[in-house]
């Protein structure tokens, strides 16, 4: 119960319902309307949940209006200046950042759960060796609980946090072998000498023919965008795997129906849409003809990379990435790499249009990150699945909250119902 309260009068009947208002540590109070249904026979309305909460949660703070982003209360710039991937995930899990022996422990365990069991590899001879890299992460991220059924009593906590802990360590062992598979290439087993992206870039890049030397830039550029990318409240990929996980679905395939939800353009596959995007728009000269088309509400060109549900200001992962961007295209001497260049120029040109200026519409987080991904030699079509690598450890953190929860329930949204009245059937001779 809560001493602040909402009135809903109805118009036509006058009646009039009281609502508890439930304040957070953080952001919008909400509208408590659990009873409403059973108060008023009503439901309510919000088919995108522009102006619904979900659930609680603990673990990440956004403030769209500010551009401010926080994992378990800690500042995005901060986490992106001063930790790694691997404490990043510790601290989305748990809540805490760790202690050194706390991390060391974690990233022992992650280390000695990369290993995939070698029958899964067989998955990858069905798919075509053009198979999306994405459509393999789906398929292949479910089949886990058809291996690892030892740990997927999801009302035991320890098997919880061993799923978890084992998906955090093998999607990327996962990914690796897609991108082997996309390129002809034997599958390399993780190297457990390595760090977490320092692995993952051997197991992609490395072949058995020689030494493969982990490239400390390469390896810091993508532990840093892992660390924007490993969680963001409730986006659209979270939100299925919390509905999934809400039937008591094991968490393998509640995290390969977050993959699957992630992969569709207007969430986790913009960033390989942008990159298709500015070479479809080519060069400078033909900007403002894209910009009008994005405008054109009869056209369905959009501008990917920009726009967001809940940033109406500067995306502040974008802010970040950006940054590392030039910095990691002036490393690799490719600093006047024509494809950051149109962004930049796009960005420039957009920020000063009235129609994105009016719709709040700036470069969100997949605007700069696929350039830097393809200077790192990751193929576009690896782009969501890097994506996916790093929101796994976000994924499981939801998930995780949401059983820890002994209030949860299934997830069962109702609707608005649109269709025919009742009416009889009618024979086929008679149609
Ligand atoms: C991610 O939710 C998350 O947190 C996601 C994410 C995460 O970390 O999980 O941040 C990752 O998914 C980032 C977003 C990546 N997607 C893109 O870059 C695709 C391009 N962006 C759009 O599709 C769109 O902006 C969305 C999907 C991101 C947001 O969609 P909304 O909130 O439903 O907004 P909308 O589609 O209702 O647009 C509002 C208006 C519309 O015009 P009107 O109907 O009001 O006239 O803005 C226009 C849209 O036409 N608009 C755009 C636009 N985005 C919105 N117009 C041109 N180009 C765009 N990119």
């Amino acid at each position: 119960m809560s001493d602040k309260k909402a009135t809903l009068t109805f118009s036509d009947t006058g009646k009039s319902v009281d609502l508890d208002i439930l304040s957070g540590t953080e952001g919008p109070d909400t509208v408590d309307i659990t009873s409403l249904y059973g108060q008023a026979k009503v439901f309510t309305y919000d088919p995108g949940f522009v102006s619904t909460a979900s659930c609680d949660s603990a673990i990440t703070y956004i403030d769209g209006n500010a551009g401010v982003l926080r994992y378990r209360g800690y500042p995005i710039e901060q986490l992106a200046a001063k930790s790694t991937f691997i404490e990043v995930a510790y601290l989305l899990v748990y809540g805490e950042l760790p202690t050194a022996v706390q991390l060391a422990d974690f990233k022992e365990i992650i280390t000695n759960h990369t290993m995939i069991n070698d029958s899964l590899l067989r998955f990858f001879q069905g798919f075509h060796n053009n198979a999306h890299p994405m459509a393999m992460m789906v398929g292949v991220v479910g089949s886990l609980s058809a291996f690892y059924h030892d740990s997927i009593d999801i009302s035991d906590p320890r098997h919880r946090e061993i799923s978890a802990h084992r998906l955090i360590a093998k999607i990327p062992t996962i990914a690796a072998a897609c991108y082997k598979h996309n390129v002809g290439e034997p599958v390399i087993y993780p190297k457990n000498s390595l760090n977490y992206t320092g692995n993952l870039l051997r197991m992609m890049f490395a072949t058995p023919c020689e030494e493969y030397e982990v490239d400390p830039l390469a390896e810091r550029a993508m532990d840093l965008l892992f660390i924007l990318h490993a969680d963001h409240e409730q986006n659209a990929s979270t939100s299925t795997v919390r509905l999934a996980g809400s039937s008591g679905a094991n968490p393998f395939a509640c995290i390969a129906a977050g993959t699957a939800s992630l992969w569709g353009p207007a969430h986790g596959g913009a960033n390989e849409a942008v990159l298709d995007m500015l070479e479809q728009i080519g060069g400078v000269k033909n900007i403002d003809t894209y910009l009008a088309k994005a405008k054109d509400k009869y056209d369905p060109f959009r501008l990917m990379g920009f726009g967001h549900r809940v940033y109406k200001n500067y995306d502040p992962r974008a802010k970040i990435i950006r940054e590392v961007c030039y910095q990691v295209l002036e490393k690799l001497a490719d600093s006047n790499n024509p494809l950051f260049e149109l962004a930049m120029r796009l960005e420039e040109i957009a920020s000063k249009d009235e129609y994105f200026l009016e719709k709040k519409l700036y470069p969100n987080v997949d605007f700069y990150s696929g350039i830097i991904y393809r200077a790192l030699g990751i193929p576009d079509s690896m782009f969501t699945v890097m994506f996916a690598i790093a929101r796994t450890a976000g994924w499981v953190s939801h998930w995780m909250e949401m059983l820890d929860d002994p209030r949860h329930r299934i997830g069962r949204p109702r609707q608005l119902y649109q269709g025919a009245g009742k009416r009889d059937y009618v024979p086929l001779d008679a149609r």
